[in-house]
């Protein structure tokens, strides 16, 4: 079976055919950073403008590059949820149009279980039940997945998403648009010890996988210098002491659900996933008395961000169970459908 996925949550407008739920045709992404860098973070108007003008392209695209019609196509499947509802409605309502005008089936997917199934379209395919490590600039999520589309949120942001601190860091300094890759970029020339930032303490009952990322953020922006550790920091040392922080607050509970859990393989999902401190230290993990066994999977740099296919991917997986969406299926800018659940 093939496959369109189309997502137009965010600033990215991308269409994919995915063969099977793994095979990839083709993959476009046509991004959006360069009409939203002077204003240093997304401006949803534009970015539901771009999308409109661009998604016919994109898709025409996705289908050249795959070598197949639109009539070839066994499905086509699309985000409706989380992410910003303008820019969401552009590719629903063109999958819905799409779908109808060619009598295919039409599915609508969660954006964050796409993220999820990013890893499925790589090498290394884990077996159910796993650890998921949900990032992306929108949500943070520590679950447990029992299935493609079952998971179990064990922890979460009580504030601010962990992309969401980094871009708001860059913004607030000036490092750059996306923020997570220019600080990433600029970490690597810094010295991380520069600063001492805090880290939260709430990890107490049910919420002991939760974490948050307001007091960072505003021990970063707002009381630098209360945190310095070196005299004559650069902004370099800046961004190599936030992201080590950042990415400790993120460590700090997800291995405490390894622990907990006996769960051993996480699979890592969103654009912070592309972060190579997370994925440093994570590999890092592997043979340490703490979290032994650990197995982290995480998607190609490609995926980690949003895209077509992981949308494809997870669409397939449904249309393959007999799932279908209606044409009257709304789109939604919070998360639908998550079981929440402490252990
Ligand atoms: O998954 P995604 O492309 O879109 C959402 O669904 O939100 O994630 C975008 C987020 C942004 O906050 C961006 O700054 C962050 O991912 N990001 C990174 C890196 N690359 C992208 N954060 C840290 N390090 C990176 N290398
Ligand atoms: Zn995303």
């Amino acid at each position: 079976m093939k496959i369109l996925g189309i997502d137009t949550s965010c600033d990215e407008t991308a269409a994919a055919v995915v063969e099977n739920g793994e095979t990839i045709l083709s993959n476009v992404v046509a991004t959006q950073i360069p009409f939203h860098a002077e204003y240093e973070g997304v401006v949803p108007e534009i970015a539901s403008r771009k999308h409109t003008e661009w998604i016919a392209v994109v898709v025409q695209e996705a289908l050249d590059k795959a070598g197949l019609s639109a009539g070839e196509l066994d499905g086509v499947a699309v985000t409706s949820h989380p992410g910003m509802l303008g820019s969401l409605l552009v590719g629903l309502n063109f999958a819905k149009a799409f779908a109808y005008a060619l009598k295919i089936p039409f599915i609508a997917v969660n954006h964050m279980l796409a993220h999820l199934y990013a890893s499925r379209l790589a090498e290394e395919r884990p077996d159910y039940p796993f650890l998921g490590l949900l990032v992306s600039g929108g949500h943070s999520i520590i679950c447990r997945v029992d299935d493609f589309d079952d998971i179990t949120v064990l922890g979460a942001t009580i504030d601010d998403a962990v992309g969401e601190a980094f871009d708001k860091v860059a913004k607030h300094y000036g490092f750059g648009y996306p923020g997570g890759v220019a600080i990433d970029r600029m970490a690597r020339q810094g010295d991380a010890s520069a600063f001492r930032f805090p880290m939260p303490n709430l990890y107490k009952g049910e919420h002991r996988y939760d974490f948050s990322y307001s007091g960072l953020k505003t021990a970063v922006v707002n009381q630098l210098e209360q945190f310095r550790v070196k005299t004559d920091p650069t902004p370099e040392d800046i961004a190599a002491s936030f992201q080590k922080t950042a990415v400790e607050i993120l460590l700090r509970s997800l291995f405490r659900a390894v622990e907990d859990t006996g769960l051993a393989t996480v699979v890592a999902g969103g654009g912070v996933a592309a972060n190579s401190l997370l994925r440093a230290r994570i590999a890092e993990q592997r043979g340490a008395e703490r979290c032994g066994a650990l197995r982290a999977i995480f998607p190609p740099l490609s995926l980690c961000g949003d895209n077509g296919a992981m949308v494809a991917g997870l669409g397939f997986r449904l249309l393959e169970r007999g799932d279908r969406s209606p044409l009257d299926t709304v789109a939604s800018a919070r998360v639908r459908g998550f079981k929440k659940k402490y252990p």
